[in-house]
């Protein structure tokens, strides 16, 4: 019988696991569930005779996929997979997958919810001040890009964006401004929000001198992956300039720096939470689960990110 995982170190809402059992179960394929595990070695036991998976951020290494030896599909339930070798992948003949859109909005409203958590000092009182009239600066124009757009548009917050991707009229459609450089973004916009994947060419792209240019109280939203930021020039930077400000769903890994010299200057999630809603997981999961079948079933590869 064709078995499919859920490998999930970050476990999905009960009400997705749900759904994705009925898919998965619906097209007479067994379901396995390994949630929560801590220990890479349970994850590779778990692999070890699967037939296709289902992951978020938990991480698809080459030594994972070798020893999933039965593997054909693996699918991210999210848009980032910078967390699978795809070049183990496509070596193996396994398709790899993920699903745009479906955490989407999720993440654009924590995008929202920490910027006005934090423009309200944490809700201790104090005053704070307000979204309405700031200029928030969108980096990369993509579905979630495009839901903080809405959303900040709904706060009076004046959008810019910039994304060499996406056209300046399909932009401007949605009533955003758009910039048409990098720099241009940063030393425009009040607060910068990143949406750019993670890969070799972003890497470390976001420095000192591009944060740097933006204005007196800048705060940088990332809600992205810790590793497109420069941690040495963040914290050169939150160093030199005492009004910057730093929120994040992903913690860099110089976070006890951070939290030990810039207090009231930073916000970090415990946990990565952007997708983590029921809805999100439900659109997700049940995405996943839907390509894992027609991709078995039907040969169908509509998002396979591998080549
Ligand atoms: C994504 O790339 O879709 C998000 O970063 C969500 O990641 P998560 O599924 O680990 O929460």
């Amino acid at each position: 019988m064709t078995k499919v995982l859920i490998a999930t170190e970050k476990p999905f809402a009960p009400a997705a696991v749900n759904g994705i059992r009925e898919v998965v179960e619906g097209a007479g394929y067994e379901l396995v569930l390994l949630e929560s595990y801590t220990d890479k070695a349970d994850l590779l036991a778990a692999v070890a005779d699967v037939d296709a998976m289902i992951i978020r951020s938990d991480k698809a290494t080459r030594e994972v996929i070798e020893t999933a030896k039965n593997l054909k599909v693996i699918v991210r339930a999210g848009a980032g997979y910078d967390n699978i070798d795809l070049e183990a992948c496509t070596e193996k003949g396994i398709v790899a997958m993920n699903t745009p859109g479906q955490n989407s909005n999720a993440v654009a409203e924590l995008v929202l919810g920490m910027m006005v958590f934090f423009a309200r000092n944490g809700y201790n009182g104090k005053a704070g001040v307000e979204l309405r009239g700031k200029k928030i600066g969108i980096h990369a124009y993509g579905n979630v890009g495009r839901y903080v757009a809405t959303i900040a548009k709904g706060f009076g917050m004046e959008v810019y964006a910039f994304d060499p991707f996406v056209a300046r009229e399909k932009i401007e459609a949605d009533g955003v401004k758009v910039v048409t450089s990098v720099d241009e973004l940063y030393s425009t916009c009040n607060y910068v929000s990143l949406h750019i994947p993670a890969n070799d060419k972003t890497k470390n792209s976001i420095n000192y001198d591009l944060l740097n240019k933006m204005p007196k109280g800048g705060i940088l939203v990332n809600t992205a992956r810790k590793e497109v930021i420069d941690e040495q020039g963040l914290m050169k930077l939150m160093e030199d300039r005492k009004d910057f400000a730093y929120i994040s769903d992903i913690a860099p890994d110089c976070k006890d720096e951070i939290a030990a010299k810039f207090e009231g200057r930073f916000f970090f999630t415990p946990k990565k939470m952007g997708a983590q809603t029921a809805e999100a997981n439900i659109n997700a999961g049940i995405a996943g689960a839907n390509q894992i079948v027609n991709c078995i079933e039907k040969g169908d590869e509509t998002y396979r990110v591998n080549k």
